[in-house]
């Protein structure tokens, strides 16, 4: 899709479809207003005749109206003026989307970027109006061998601006967009890969790739080198797959390198069945969304790279699969991870922060400003926050605020949860210096718990996104999150943000 920015009056328009907004209760918006009278009150004797409200998630397309240069106008409910928020402004432009592909339509101008968004800058609106567009059109149908083209010949979208001096700051907004867009796409693709072609290697072969077009330095640690390091808890989680494990390490340098890293950390397990501890069968089949942390570092890496951002920022991706096998790890069997602690490992199942304690510890090489890992780490935080917020933890304030500001403000949510020293006492093992469970309740908890004895010699936040990172169900897919939560924090720290 390509996309422009245009200021201008929506009836000199020549395209083939103008997008306009209506408030409830039939209240139009200004594009909405001079159509209108352009058209000698078109389009509010039609609202008038009762066809469109102005609810939220309605739309209503016209055709050759007289007085428009253009061959449709297709209207847009957006609910209670005094109410609209951000998400509703997002809501407003998916529903346009989704509409646009359901017509003719090769291109279109979209006037719901003049809108007010509370406190919102125009950057904001069109920053957040590109990676809405991009993400509502969005397919994954690669291995369909009949795809639907049914409609959707919608090639070229243009956002208005409502003045000509605002067309500088809509333009970085949209180049921030697209950027963000093309990193959430990264990591849905990821994501929705099935674990028999998406693989711990596959991902060493796709981080190669991104490097070499992007200019990134690439390191894959392979088993051998792992074992030279002491990685034991990690190549415990690889030791039951026929698959070889990596530790993919990407580093993108847009500042002076005296300048510490940003590191990110994403779990990669490209399948978790959970190992010896093995898992239920019901939907066993969304464990290929285990790497999703793994993905949106990917993601934020492309994303920030194509921005040029003056920053340092490190990728580390511990991939590897859990399977069940003779050689696989059992319950009870103790492993000394690189930090020199030692762990007992009384289910397999909790994987993710065996193969993360290694890759936390390996992140102090690089003498980090901040760590952030990225984990679809725990049925108990979809628990805990269901479907809409991802988890936080950290025990540095300052860093908790920053990533709760940049979620507030890429509408990609986080909530804080607890680190306190009472939850570290579940930890305790007989045998080792701590097991790998803290038991039944507060287990994203527990686990963010075990993470932080990792994690001691710099400042840490972790992000659970069992719950955030694909949805299930009749539009079952990777989301993409938290790219935007991340993108607008590396924005923030990089001073981009309008
Ligand atoms: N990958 C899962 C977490 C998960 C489960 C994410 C379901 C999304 C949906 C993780 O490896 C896991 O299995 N965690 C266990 C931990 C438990 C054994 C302490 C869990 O959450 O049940
Ligand atoms: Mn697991
Ligand atoms: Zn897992």
């Amino acid at each position: 899709m390509e996309f422009s920015i245009k200021s201008g009056s929506p009836e000199k328009q020549r395209s083939a479809c103008i997008v306009a907004g209506v408030f409830e209760a039939r209240r139009l918006t200004l594009a909405a207003e001079i159509l209108d009278k352009s058209t000698d009150g078109y389009i509010s004797g039609v609202l008038r005749r009762g066809d469109m409200e102005g609810k939220a998630g309605t739309t209503l397309l016209l055709h050759n109206i007289p007085g428009t240069l253009s061959e449709r106008v297709l209207l847009v409910g957006l609910g209670k003026e005094k109410d609209f928020r951000e998400k509703d402004f997002l809501a407003a432009v998916r529903t346009a989307i989704k509409a646009l592909h359901d017509t003719g339509a090769f291109d279109a101008s979209i006037f719901l970027t003049e809108i007010a968004v509370k406190k919102r800058s125009v950057a904001w609106r069109i920053r957040q109006a590109t990676i809405a567009a991009l993400d509502a059109s969005y397919r994954f149908d690669q291995f369909k061998s009949k795809k639907d083209e049914s409609r959707r010949p919608l090639r070229k979208l243009t956002f208005a601006v409502s003045r000509r001096n605002e067309l500088a700051q809509a333009e970085q907004g949209l180049a921030q967009g697209l950027a963000i867009a093309e990193g959430v796409a990264l990591s849905k693709n990821l994501g929705n890969l099935p674990a028999n072609i998406c693989h711990p290697t596959y991902l060493a072969e796709q981080a190669q790739a991104m490097a070499e077009e992007l200019k990134l330095e690439c390191n894959i640690l392979e088993r051998a080198d792992m074992e030279k390091l002491g990685m034991h808890s990690l190549l415990s989680v690889a030791q039951g797959s026929r698959q070889p494990p990596k530790l993919i390490v990407l580093s993108y340098k847009g500042a002076k390198s005296s300048e510490k890293p940003i590191v990110l950390v994403g779990k990669g397990v490209t399948f978790d069945t959970g190992g010896i501890s093995l898992k239920p069968a019901a939907e066993m089949d969304e464990m290929k969304y285990d790497m999703c942390g793994a993905a949106t570092v990917l993601g934020t890496l492309r994303a920030t790279a194509r921005l040029a951002l003056p920053i340092n920022l490190t990728v580390i991706v511990p991939a590897t699969e859990n399977m069940p096998d003779a050689m696989a790890t059992r319950p009870g069997d103790i492993v000394t991870s690189m930090s020199g602690q030692t762990i007992e490992i009384l289910n397999t199942d909790a994987e993710g922060r065996l193969i993360l304690c290694d890759a936390l510890t390996y992140a102090e090489r690089f003498d980090p400003d901040t760590v952030i890992d990225v984990a679809t780490l725990t049925g108990a935080c979809v628990v805990a926050l269901g479907h809409v917020a991802s988890g936080l933890f950290s025990d540095k304030d300052t860093l908790a605020r920053d990533l709760l500001d940049a979620a507030e403000d890429s509408c990609d949510r986080a909530w804080r949860m607890p680190l306190w020293d009472d939850y570290q006492e579940l930890l305790k093992s007989p045998f080792a210096d701590m097991g790998n469970i803290g038991g039944r309740w507060g287990g994203s908890i527990t686990a963010a718990c075990f993470l932080s004895r990792f994690t001691k010699k710099y400042a840490w936040a972790h992000l659970d996104i069992a719950g955030t990172a694909w949805k299930s169900g009749a539009d079952k897919g990777a989301t993409g999150r938290p790219v935007p939560l991340l993108m607008h924090y590396l924005l923030q720290r990089a001073g981009k943000l309008n």
